[in-house]
């Protein structure tokens, strides 16, 4: 997810018990425009044990160069995921994300070429259709075409994200028809969420916003219990710190507006944080004041 899940995240996403992650997406054609951000976006830490770098593209020979050239500068990266889920206007402008959706005929050469370009894991994630449900018909390709995971974001492009609309049976269906493993995205935030899934060919999991201000969802999710305060701010300085060590090679205003996004996520529903929240956004800040405030606020050291 564009800004949330950078190397800092996905590291304490590992440590709660995430089997695998995703980088934020980045821009085939940008890899292909060799724009140094999209690269330094995609990079994978040696540690990280199975990172998938997510692309977005319309072009399959765009994919395939993007697949190589990141492979060749990233060896850490476990495997590849193309979007073909994303609703934003933006990547939709280019033909790209969930618009690949109405073009079946592209989804099978782009999965090709990608499947040409790494012998690496690769995933596709899509949704159940764009303005109509067409995911069976999609997923068959991509299967087809040798990808090894599928992803599924169970609404229509033109459901966005709107609550109530999330079609957890259509992801069983999916999973049901298929071979390759199907991995379920949307609206899983406790225990109770996976109840419906047991018995059926779901693979697995994948969390977006429940990770907000909880990348330990993953160990509550495991164990079926929240986890103690002292923990929570454990990883919350073990989080922050991270996102200091890996910002070399990005802007300064970068790494404070990661460390301000995840603070204030982290606040949410403590005594307190609205005037946090303010005091946050509202104050032009200096690292050093920055990260006092923060100490102060959780009691912590980073
Ligand atoms: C702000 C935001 C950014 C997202 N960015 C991405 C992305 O870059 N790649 C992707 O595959 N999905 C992205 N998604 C979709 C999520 O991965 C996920 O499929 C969707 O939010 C449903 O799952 P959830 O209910 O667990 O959030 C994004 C969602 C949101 C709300």
């Amino acid at each position: 997810m564009a800004e949330i899940s950078t190397a800092a995240f996905r590291q304490i996403c590992y440590l709660t018990g995430a089997d695998v992650c995703y980088t934020e997406m980045i821009s085939a054609k940008g890899v292909m425009f060799g724009n140094k951000k999209t690269i330094k976006m995609a990079q994978v830490l040696p540690e990280e044990p199975k990172t998938f770098v997510q692309m977005f593209g319309s072009e399959p020979d765009d994919i395939a160069g993007a697949i190589e050239r990141v492979e060749a500068v990233n060896p850490a990266a476990y495997g590849f995921d193309i979007n073909m889920g994303c609703p934003m206007k933006k990547v939709l402008k280019g033909r790209n994300g969930a618009f690949l959706m109405t073009d079946p005929e592209k989804v099978r050469r782009i999965v090709r070429a990608a499947r040409a370009a790494t012998k690496k894991p690769l995933s596709v994630k899509i949704r159940k259709g764009y303005q109509q449900e067409n995911g069976l018909e999609i997923a068959a390709i991509i299967e087809e075409e040798g990808a090894d995971l599928l992803v599924i974001h169970p609404r229509l492009k033109t459901q966005m994200f709107l609550p109530g609309t999330c079609d957890h049976d259509f992801s069983i269906r999916l999973a049901a028809e298929r071979h390759i493993p199907v991995i379920h995205s949307g609206d899983i935030t406790e225990s109770a969420h996976l109840e419906r899934f047991a018995g059926t060919k779901i693979a697995g999991f994948m969390i977006g916003r429940g990770t907000y201000g909880r990348p330990w969802i993953f160990e509550e999710l495991r164990s079926g219990l929240p986890i103690a305060d002292e923990r929570k701010r454990e990883l919350m300085t073990l989080h922050f710190r991270a996102i200091r060590l890996y910002s070399i090679g990005i802007s300064l205003r970068t790494m404070m507006n990661e460390l301000k996004k995840n603070a204030v996520w982290y606040s949410r529903g403590g005594a307190g944080s609205t005037e946090f929240r303010n005091h946050i956004y509202q104050t032009k800040w200096e690292e050093r004041e920055l990260l006092g405030t923060i100490n102060r606020f959780f009691e912590i050291d980073i």
